[in-house]
Parts: structure tokens; sequence; C-alpha cells
């Protein structure tokens, strides 16, 4: 069929097509965002005839659930328990994964250490990298441990070359480190443009879906946070993971954002080691590692990610401004929420803050804006105003009001668990939790706290 060169514009931000060019991108608003990409243009009777069955494999006849059968194994074990979590219970065959980050954050070095487990189980791995030489994969490969010959490396860019060597080799997982450096012939705009990102996302779909083939696709992210290319692209893949932390700390979050297979609640914790990445199955610990003991200023409060319950502690620093205009500073949580129940405390208990600065931190660098903190932040700044510690046992959670009630949080049984499992001797929750926690958690200490002014007698 003979196919048409045409040229199109495209916002490079999120993907909006136009055919001519435009100032403003009518999807994202966004100015001078539009470039020109080449683009082949298939014939409409082409399209007719092919269908969509063209793109995923051959026709098939609709089926009603009880015909769909269901075959044992349709997922694999990572063997990484905290990827297997955020996955949904292991990497599903044919799916189409994209994995984001940063530069450095560890998106190679975990996918290097998945293959190296899948092949261990005897599974078909195919690790195609267009950034790193076959050399320097080994380097790495080298740090992480042993791997068993059923993974094999190639070094390509060009879609078709590696779309040959998958039908030849026929393996059950293939990784692409990156989607920006791989390219399409019949697209002439560079790589990691937004057609050719589209392009080489839309071949490795075809191979995922028609071969069976589960394939990792690693992304750049953008200083904005977002996949480099279209959102197209996270509109195309099954389940999209971020790897966020922070380049100082040892330890990375692993994030579902999207993901066909399971609940997008759900992160996984890792260190980064000399020998590669180490799974850290008991997240609360680590976050409480070196925390000070009797000092004013900190809590340790319950966030619940997914369905884990993880113990973080909250500082606060408050002190006199030196300057006619307080300071005011978050890190790890919404700075704006701190401004609020910053407001809160002094309405309604009347701690004068008018010239005081006040710094608040998460320790260990976790990002979290659920509402459950609040109490904890509270409870941190109060006791940095008054200069008290607050006893090391104790940990503390609920959401607060603008009234300055505590109000009930979710999953508040599995917090006071887990506050138990790490040795805390006392729980403050809100007020309309007591007695059911009393009546289900044994052996810690609960309060029951109604509004920050009851709070406040416990310091
Ligand atoms: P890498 O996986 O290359 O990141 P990405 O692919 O996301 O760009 O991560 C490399 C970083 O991790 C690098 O700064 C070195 C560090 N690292 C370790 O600390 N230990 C190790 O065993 C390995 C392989 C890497
Ligand atoms: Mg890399």
């Amino acid at each position: 069929m003979a196919t048409k060169i045409k040229t199109v514009f495209f916002c490079q931000k999120c993907g909006y097509e136009s055919s001519k060019w435009m100032g403003q991108c009518p999807g994202c608003k966004e100015w001078n965002t539009f470039v020109e990409e080449t683009v082949k243009a298939t014939p409409k009777s082409a399209v007719v005839s092919k269908g969509t069955a063209g793109a995923l494999g051959e026709y098939k006849k609709p089926q009603t659930l009880s015909e769909i059968v269901m075959t044992d194994e349709e997922r694999f074990d990572t063997h990484i328990g905290e990827l297997n979590r955020v996955l949904g219970g292991g990497l599903v065959k044919g799916s189409l994964i994209l994995v984001g980050g940063d530069p450095g954050i560890g998106k190679s070095t975990l996918l290097l250490q998945v293959a190296g487990n899948l092949s261990e189980d005897k599974r078909e791995v195919l690790y195609i990298s267009g950034e790193e030489s076959l050399r320097q994969i080994k380097l790495r490969a080298g740090r992480i441990g042993e791997f068993s010959d059923t993974l094999k490396f190639m070094c390509e860019t060009n879609l078709s070359d590696i779309e040959e060597a998958i039908t030849r080799a026929k393996p059950q997982v293939i990784v692409i480190d990156s989607i920006q450096t791989m390219y399409n012939e019949e697209v002439s705009s560079a790589p990691g443009s937004v057609s050719q990102v589209r392009e080489s996302t839309s071949v490795l779909l075809r191979i995922a879906k028609s071969m069976n083939i589960s394939v990792f696709i690693v992304g750049h992210v953008t200083k904005e946070g977002q996949v480099a290319g279209p959102r197209v692209l996270e509109h195309m893949v099954d389940t999209v993971l971020y790897f966020e932390g922070d380049r100082h700390a040892s330890y990375r979050i692993l994030r579902a954002v999207k993901n066909r297979f399971g609940s997008t609640n759900e992160i996984g914790v890792f260190e980064m080691q000399e020998k590669g990445l180490m799974e850290v199955t008991n997240p609360s610990e680590f976050m409480l590692d070196g925390r000070p003991i009797n000092a004013s200023g900190s809590i340790v409060t319950c966030s619940v990610e997914g369905t884990r319950p993880i113990l973080i502690e909250v500082q606060a620093l408050v002190c006199r401004t030196n300057f006619g205009f307080p300071r005011r500073q978050a890190n790890g949580t919404d700075y704006n929420r701190v401004n609020l129940l910053m407001a809160v405390l002094e309405k309604r208990i009347g701690l004068q803050m008018a010239d005081y600065d006040a710094y608040i931190n998460l320790a260990g660098g976790m990002k979290i804006a659920e509402p459950s903190l609040d109490l904890g932040i509270c409870l941190a700044i109060i006791s940095s105003f008054k200069n008290k510690p607050i006893k090391e046992d104790t940990i503390a959670f609920g959401e607060v009001g603008l009234s300055g009630e505590v109000r009930s949080v979710n999953m508040a049984e599995a917090r006071v668990q887990e506050a138990k499992k790490l040795g805390f001797k006392t729980c403050i929750v809100p007020g309309a939790l007591e007695k059911k926690l009393k009546a289900s958690c044994k052996g810690i200490e609960i309060i029951g706290v109604h509004s920050v002014s009851d709070a406040l007698t416990l310091i």
C-alpha cells in the first residue's frame, strides 16, 4: 500500500496534534510547544480493511466470561516483594509497564535486577539498552550479582532490528532502556520526539499483545516530573510506575500511578546499596532510624500508603523570627496545610505565633499529604513552641478541622497495630475512635482527643 509522508505539528508537552502551527496549545494551554514532525499517512482504505485486528493480532470472536480460559500462570514472580506488590501481585504476562523517574534514581538497576531474577527462574529475558554499552551493563551486573544464561543483552535503538531480534529469540520478558532513545525508521523526526515516542510505544504494544511478552519500558521524566513525551504514552501502557526519592537519601519509593492489574495506592520501598537496590520490608523501622530522644518538636505519626501503615517522624522547629515577616516552611508535606493548621492553633488554642518562624519536616525525606498527619503536625508545633518534649513512645494521628476538632481517619486499627509492633506504648487518636480501638487493640494505651485543645493538655 502506498504511503504518503505528511507533516503535522505536535505539542511537545501533551502530544496534541494539529495540522498547522499554533502559538498556544488548545490541549494543555502551554505556549510555544508546537514542533513540526513528519508522520506516515496511512490511506483511509488501509485503515478500514485492517481494523483494530491489525494492531492487536488476529480477529477474535467475542467471548463470554465463562468461555475465557484462565491459565495457572498469568503472573511472573519477580522475586522482589516490593515490586510484586506495586504490580498487584507479580508481573502480568503480555503487559506493558512504563517505569519513569529522574536520571540516576535506579531505573536501570531495578530492571536489571528484575531481569536477573526472572532469568533465574528459567524465563527468557531480553534486555535492550539504547543508553549503555554492553560493557557498561556488564560492569553494573558485576556489582549486582550472578546472572543466568537465559538473560540476553542487546545494544540497539532501531525498532525494526529490535522487532526482528524479538521474533527470533521469542523472549518472555523484554526490558527497553529507554523509550526516548528508540527510533522507527519510518518516522523521520528525532528519537525522543513526540511522534517517535508514540510510534515506538505502539510497536512495542503490538509486540507485547500479539506475542504475549511482558515489556518494561524506561521513560525519562521532565523537570515537571512527568514522563517526557506525550501523555498518550501513559494511556497506551497497562501500568505506569514512578520511581521517586531524594537523590541524597538512600531510600527510593516505587509508586504505581496507573495499573490495569492492581491497586494504584501501593508503594514499594527500596534502599540503594553497594550491590544494587535492596527491599525495605519494614519501612517504619527504616524511617524512624536515628530519631532524637527527648527532643521538643518531634513526634511520630502514622500514614497509610495503600494497605500499609508507615510510621513517620514529624519534626517542627518554632523559633522567634529575626525579621518582621515570619518564615514558614514545610518539607515533605503540604505547605498550605501547615499554614492552615497554624492558623487553627492560633485561633482555637491561642498559640501566638505571629512573630515566630516555623519549619516542619517529615524525617527521612518522605513526601506525604495525608490529612491523618494533621494531629502529629499540630502536636509537634505545640511541643516546639512550648519547648516541651513529647514522650518518645507516643504516636498521634488524626485529621484536624478548621474548628480545631480532631476527626477520625481510615484504617485506624492497622495504624495502632503498627505502632504496637514497633514498641510504642501510647496512641493519641481521634476521640470518635477511642472506644472501638480500646476494644480491639490490647496492650497499648489509647487516648482519644476530640479537639486540639484536648491534645494541648497532653503536652
Ligand atoms: P541507574 O539505575 O543507572 O539509574 P537510572 O537508570 O534511573 O538513570 O542508577 C544509578 C545510580 O545508582 C548511580 O548513581 C549509582 C547508584 N548505584 C549504587 O549505588 N549501587 C549499585 O549497585 C548500582 C548498580 C548503582
Ligand atoms: Mg538508566
